[in-house]
């Protein structure tokens, strides 16, 4: 398959007071036509920052530090420089935010909202913006779309505002979507119906997909791909089924164990003791040694992803079940 969006060596880092934070650490990722990638960690690994990255919204204190980034042939970032390409963000590439109250204009009604991205990215009148508006909404599966599009956000669920978001960013017919944690803040029954909707979305579009999310039980039911994130770097990569069949990666292995099944009683549930290293000093060499069972001397020297079945890791001893209870 041939890469729409690749990004290769990619850093970026935050000038703090402190110091400088340093967010991303050679992330490389590619992603086809059509495909959903996973991209999973804990809080503070830089899957946001990843996102922001592709999406040109890196900005004081934050910066790119070096790397690229390239969309369907054009440089995003190119040897570190941000480029300006236009027609791709919010055409071409469009986001859903981690936290929607603050992406819609409470001021501004929805349709108002929809109708302006339209009229600027498809050029349409005002009537048939307010059509397509229409069919967006009903498109995410709102009904009486018609009526809902005079109402202002406070009138809509939590739900129904994550779905506004998504048809505000397909409303110009993207070919990527990137979803930052799309349905953290909504109960099971509304998550599931919004990655329903995903789901089906990329089939009908052929979108290409970026879903950044915590939990693994999102990424088995809707992705292809996924990418594990440490600290700053990606420590494993490879399919859905590979990695959840066979994670690899001791930080990996250590997710999947920690995850609830519905096959297993909870109390084997084990979370991984110990919190990622800071990343004002980040330790040379794999940064998840500290916390991993199997860390020998060698971890100390710096892990490339390489090839190990049919993904990449990046660890000394690959595959090596690290938690001993072959779970
Ligand atoms: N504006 C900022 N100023 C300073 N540091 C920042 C800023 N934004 C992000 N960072 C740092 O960049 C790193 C990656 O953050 P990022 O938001 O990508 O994490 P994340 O994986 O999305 O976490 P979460 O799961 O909590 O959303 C963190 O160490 C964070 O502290
Ligand atoms: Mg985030």
């Amino acid at each position: 398959m041939s890469a729409l969006l690749k990004i290769e060596d990619l850093a970026v880092v935050f000038d703090t007071r402190a110091g400088t934070v340093e967010a991303l650490r050679g992330v490389s990722l590619s992603l086809g036509r059509g495909e959903t990638l996973g991209i999973v960690g804990e809080s503070g690994s830089g899957k946001s920052v990843t996102a922001q990255a592709v999406m040109g919204l890196i900005d004081v204190p934050g910066r790119i530090a070096g790397g690229s980034i390239s969309w369907d042939g054009q440089a995003l970032v190119q040897d570190g420089a941000q480029q300006h390409p236009s027609g791709i963000w919010g055409k071409e590439v469009t986001m859903v935010f981690q936290s929607p109250m603050t992406s819609l204009n409470p001021l501004m009604t929805i349709g108002a909202q929809l109708e302006e991205v339209i009229r600027k990215h498809l050029g349409l009148g005002r009537a048939a913006a307010r059509d397509h508006a229409a069919e967006m909404l009903a498109a995410v599966g709102i009904s009486g779309a018609r009526r809902r599009l005079d109402q202002y956000p406070h009138e809509f669920s939590g739900g129904m505002r994550q779905r506004v978001m998504i048809a505000m960013a397909i409303a110009c017919e993207p070919k990527l979507l990137i979803a930052d944690e799309p349905t953290t803040a909504l109960d099971v029954t509304i998550q599931a119906q919004i990655l329903e909707l995903l789901a089906g979305l990329q089939e009908r579009l052929g979108l290409s997909i970026i879903l950044i999310t915590h939990d693994l039980g999102i990424v088995a039911g809707l992705c292809h791909r996924v990418a594990v994130m440490y600290a700053g770097q990606i420590v494993e990569t490879g399919s859905v089924d590979d990695i959840f069949d066979r994670p690899a990666h001791p930080y990996t292995q250590g997710l999947i164990r920690s995850t609830p099944r519905l096959d297993e009683p909870e109390d084997r549930l084990t979370a991984i003791e110990g919190t990622p290293p800071g990343l004002l000093h980040p330790p040379e060499g794999c940064a998840f040694r500290t916390r991993c069972p199997i860390a020998r001397d060698d971890c100390r020297a710096p892990q490339a992803l390489r090839p190990f079945g049919a993904g990449f890791v990046a660890c000394t001893q690959p595959g090596v079940d690290a938690w001993g209870d072959g779970k």
